[in-house]
Order: C-alpha cells, then sequence, then structure tokens
C-alpha cells in the first residue's frame, strides 16, 4: 500500500501494526527519549501521551496567517539552541483539528530542517486519504531515513472502533521498530487475527474503494467549504478546510459579547454552546491553544453517511455536491453551524 502510495521502496518488514496508531505512538515516545516538538493547535493525545511517559513538550507557535501550521523558521527556533538535543517532530496532515494540510514545496522546506537537527519526524498521515482532492503526499519522499508515517483504519475507513493502526519505518530507523516490537510483545502482544483480515482488503484499495473515498472526499469538500463560508461570513476566522473533517474556528470577534455573559474562556464557551444549542465542540484549549482564546474544533460528520454515500451514486462524476444535497443529508451539521 505504502509502495503504490508513496513511491519509495518499503517492504512488510518496514511496518509495525498495532490496535491502533495512538498505541504506536506512546509506545514510541516510551521507546525513544527525546523531546516530543507539536504544533498548538494538535491533536488531543500527543501531549498527554508526552506528560504520561514524563517527556518534554516543545510546543511550536503557529499563526492563523499560515492556516495554523508548521513553519520550518519555528522548527528551526526550537532547535537552535541545542542542536543535537533528540527530538520527535509531529507533523499531522490533514490536519486534526483544522483540516489544513501542506504544498510540496512546504513539505520539503520541513523534511530539510527535520533532517538538519536529525530529528525523528513523526508524519501522522490518518488523513491523508481524506484530502479533499484525492491529492495527500506523504512528507516521507523528501526525508525518507527520518520519517515515520503514522496511519490506519480508522478515518478513511470510519472504522475507529475496530483498532488498527500502523507505522511505517525506513531502513534506517529498523532499531526503532525492533524497540517498539519488544514493548508490543510485552504489552499487546498482536493486533487481533480477523481486523487484520479486515485490514488486507482495506489496504489493496481496489475500484470498490477507491470510488467509495471519491464520494467521501466529495461530501466533504462541498460540506467543509460551506460551512467554512458561513463561519467567514459571520466574522469568524478559521483556516480553509484541505481535508478531514474538522474546522477550528476562532470566535475572538464575539468576545465583547461573550464577555457580557460571563464567558472568558473556550471551555466555558463550548459549555454554553451545549447547553443552549446541543451543539457539541471541543475547547480549543484542549488542543493546547491558551485557555483564554475563544477557540474550538467542530467535527462535520455527525450525518448518516451511508445513506448520503447512496445519494451521491447518482450523482455525476466531477459534480461537486451543492447546498440542497447538504441540507437534506447533512442537516444536523447544517443547522449547527
Ligand atoms: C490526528 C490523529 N492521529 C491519530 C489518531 C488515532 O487514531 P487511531 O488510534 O484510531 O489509529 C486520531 C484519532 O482521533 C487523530 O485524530
Amino acid at each position: 500500500y505504502h509502495r503504490r502510495m508513496e513511491g519509495i521502496d518499503y517492504t512488510g518488514e518496514d511496518v509495525l501494526i498495532g490496535p491502533g496508531s495512538k498505541e504506536l505512538m506512546f509506545i514510541l515516545q516510551l521507546v525513544y527519549y527525546g523531546d516530543l516538538v507539536i504544533p498548538t493547535p494538535s491533536w488531543v493525545s500527543y501531549a498527554p501521551q508526552a506528560r504520561i511517559i514524563g517527556r518534554h513538550i516543545r510546543w511550536v507557535p503557529t499563526s492563523l496567517a499560515n492556516d495554523l501550521r508548521l513553519s520550518p523558521e519555528e522548527i528551526e527556533k526550537v532547535c537552535y539552541d541545542d542542536p543535537y538535543r533528540p527530538r520527535i517532530i509531529v507533523i499531522n496532515y490533514p490536519n486534526n483539528p483544522s483540516g489544513s494540510t501542506y504544498r510540496i514545496e512546504e513539505l520539503k522546506a520541513i523534511a530539510h530542517t527535520a533532517r538538519k537537527y536529525r530529528a525523528i519526524l513523526l508524519s501522522d498521515e490518518i488523513y491523508g486519504e481524506l484530502h479533499h482532492k484525492g491529492q495527500h503526499v506523504s512528507i516521507a519522499r523528501f526525508y525518507p531515513e527520518g520519517t515515520i508515517i503514522s496511519g490506519g483504519l480508522s478515518k478513511w475507513c470510519g472504522a475507529g472502533g475496530w483498532r488498527l493502526g500502523t507505522f511505517v519505518f525506513p531502513k534506517s530507523l529498523h532499531w526503532l521498530r525492533d524497540a517498539m516490537a519488544a514493548v508490543a510483545s510485552e504489552t499487546y502482544t498482536s493486533t487481533s487475527a480477523p481486523i487484520q483480515y479486515a485490514a488486507v482488503r482495506a489496504f489493496q484499495r481496489d475500484s470498490e474503494i477507491q470510488h467509495y473515498l471519491y464520494n467521501c472526499r466529495r461530501i466533504l469538500r462541498s460540506l467543509g467549504k460551506y460551512l467554512t463560508r458561513r463561519l467567514q461570513r459571520a466574522g469568524v476566522s478559521l483556516p480553509e478546510p484541505k481535508g478531514a473533517f474538522y474546522l477550528f474556528p476562532n470566535f475572538s470577534a464575539y468576545r465583547e459579547e461573550m464577555n457580557r455573559r460571563g464567558i472568558y474562556t473556550s471551555e466555558e464557551f463550548c459549555n454554553r454552546l451545549l447547553e443552549d444549542t446541543g451543539v457539541a465542540i471541543l475547547p480549543g484549549h484542549a488542543f493546547g491553544r491558551p485557555p483564554e482564546e475563544l477557540s474550538g474544533r467542530l467535527a462535520y460528520v455527525d450525518f448518516d453517511g451511508a445513506r448520503a454515500l447512496t445519494a451521491i451514486a447518482d450523482y455525476p462524476p466531477g459534480k461537486s455536491v451543492d447546498l440542497e444535497f447538504l441540507k437534506i443529508y447533512c442537516p444536523k451539521v447544517v443547522r449547527a453551524v
């Protein structure tokens, strides 16, 4: 699968599977004595895993102007003062929580900086197949010797509960694979066999699966775009989603009004939103943003996917999904925004 997708000469020997990529990330942090370098905002589990194990966390600032993404300049700032310090830099794209991704030139620049400091690059590409235009490219192409690609079935197969995650290592990092396999052997032992057989089928990625992915992307792309426009028109700032199924809106334009209602933090904001409207989003604070930033992560998948996929089968190929479709098949999400 990865040989076909990335064009890198991987073999089965380079792959470690586990009960979810989350477990593999934990074991990586356990066996590798290095700092964890992650952008703010970042997916909710990287930092707590580092804290449980006792690793030092370096948060890398991002800006809305750069769609809340890692920049080589900021990575450089973290590494410059102590260039030989061992580090795991996490890059996650398409991104949870923002939906952003990177262009090839940007990936090359980040790869260059990671190589300069000999950092382990953990490339969390679990949403790769959900790039809205199907154009995901792994950063492993540009820093193959130091990159671990993390993936799994949870997102593009809609099978989060099945628990199968993958790490793909270059030959130069087989020593890390072996250290992780030793821990795996003493903890989860193996991924359950029936799930492994399901994964074999999924990773064949034949025409039926490609068709399914094409339609998933068409729906997510139109929905993400529509919701973003709606929020932007209301004065909310957020990066344009390019993949996955998340938005990371910042409601700072409403700070004064919220303050008047006794809302000062993202947590208070999300609690009040839930109480008053029934809309559940996660506070930006959970993603490493300052508590008083009025941001949150919105997941736009609260709809019957099977029903939407059946309906889109009648759509002409290439035609983008219109608002009527979204209102009929994704009504809760449209209404919530
Ligand atoms: C960015 C990111 N990485 C990894 C995971 C973990 O996925 P799993 O452990 O199911 O493979 C998630 C799940 O929410 C995620 O959003």
